[in-house]
Parts: structure tokens; sequence; C-alpha cells
């Protein structure tokens, strides 16, 4: 698409904001300058740099909040597991875990998941084939086409999200929830369902057996 030289106020020279009138009025789609992204991510400081925390951006255009929380992710993963290549890689697919995103539109869904990717290989050697097939898989699930408000994914189904962890020695485990059914987690505290354990209310509808890069990648 041709830049139609619309560009926000406060961009970057080489940052581009809008890429047509249209998608605009369409869809509301202007990006978010880097500038106030770090700034709004320094008041969550200190989640954007735990490994394990988790980022849902329910509007992610191309993935310019979810990219700088996976560099801060990374940063502490060089921190804390950098002087062992293999806890540092492992580590690394589990902060890219962590990111998540919903975003209507198939180009900037495709957008989102090659800037996410891009952030993980500059991270990982660009040997490592194998790392790098698994965080595609990973991010097939975790950034996913629909639309937020109707929690729908792109053939109409409900959108699912895969619940990651890392359990060591190599080993994934996954448990897939409905969008929909994590939505009323805040609810669920008061209220009806109050005297419910949340065990009670929000089961998975798939888990998964523990997972290795390698398989992962197959
Ligand atoms: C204002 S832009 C923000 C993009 C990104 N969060 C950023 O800050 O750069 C809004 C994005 O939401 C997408 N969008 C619009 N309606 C949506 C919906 N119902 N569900 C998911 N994404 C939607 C648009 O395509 C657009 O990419």
């Amino acid at each position: 698409m041709a830049k139609l030289g619309a560009w926000g106020a406060g961009a970057h020279h080489d940052e581009q904001l809008v890429k047509s009138r249209q998608r605009v009025a369409d869809h509301g789609e202007v990006f978010t300058p880097r500038w106030l992204v770090d700034d709004m991510l320094d008041l969550v400081k200190s989640e954007t740099e735990r490994i394990d925390s988790r980022f849902l951006e329910p509007a992610c255009g191309s993935g310019n909040f979810l990219v700088p929380v996976l560099e801060r992710k990374l940063a502490a993963v060089q921190a804390r597991h950098g002087r062992s290549d293999f806890e540092k890689r492992h580590y690394a697919l589990f902060a890219l875990m962590c990111v998540y995103g919903i975003e209507l539109l198939d180009d900037n869904a495709a957008e989102c998941r090659a800037n996410l990717a891009a952030t993980f290989a500059r991270y990982i050697s660009p040997s490592e084939g194998i790392w790098l097939r698994a965080a595609e898989a990973v991010l097939a699930v975790n950034i996913v086409q629909g639309d937020a408000i109707a929690m729908t994914d792109a053939t109409d189904g409900h959108i699912v999200f895969a619940e990651w962890g890392y359990l060591g020695r190599g080993k994934y485990q996954r448990r897939d929830f409905r969008f929909d059914d994590l939505t009323q987690r805040a609810s669920a505290s008061v209220g009806l369902f109050e005297a419910f354990e949340e065990h009670e209310i929000f089961s998975p509808i798939r888990t998964y057996p523990p997972m290795t890069v390698q398989e992962l990648a197959a």
C-alpha cells in the first residue's frame, strides 16, 4: 500500500501512524507512536519487566504495544538467564507465550505476528530454525484475527486463548480457555459466583500433555 503522507502528531520521522483515511474511518486505525507506548508501559513498568506477566492487546494493530512489551521481557530474560543458552532460549519463548493480541484486519494481524517473530529472532541466534518455527506456532495461537467486542474469530467461532506455562527442563504446558469465559473472571469475584472457587467456573476446554520446543515446532 502506498504511503499517503498522513503522519500523526509526534511521530518519529519513519513511523507511519495512519495507513489510509478509509481505514481510519472504517476501523479507527491509528497507530500509537513509540514514545507514547513507552510512557504508557512505564506506568506498569514492573509488570512489563516480568517474564511471566501476561499482556493482551484487544486491538493490537501491528504490535506497537506488544513488540515493546516483548522487548522488555527479553531484557529480563537476558538479565536472569543470559548465561545459559538452554535457559535463555526457553525463557525467551516463554516470554513470547505471555504476549496476546486480537486484531480485526488480517494484514495487521499478520504484521503483528511478523514483528513479534522478528523481535524474538533478533534475540535468538538466527541459525536456530527450530526456535523460530516454535515461535511462529505460538504466534499463530496467541495473535488472533477476530473481533474483540463480539469475541469471535475470523470464522465466527469463539476466540480461544492458550494459557502457556514453562515447567522447567525444556517442557511447556498448554491449556486452552474461551475468551468470553475469561472475561467473566472479574465479575465472578463478586455476586452470583462468589461462593464458587475459580476452578469451578473456569475450566479449560482443552489440556495438552507437556511439550518440548521440538514438539511445538512440529
Ligand atoms: C487505534 S488502532 C490501535 C492499534 C494499536 N493498538 C496501536 O496502538 O498501534 C485500533 C486497531 O483496532 C483494530 N480494530 C478495530 N475494531 C476492532 C475489533 N472490534 N476487534 C479487534 N480489533 C479491532 C483496527 O483494525 C486497528 O488496527
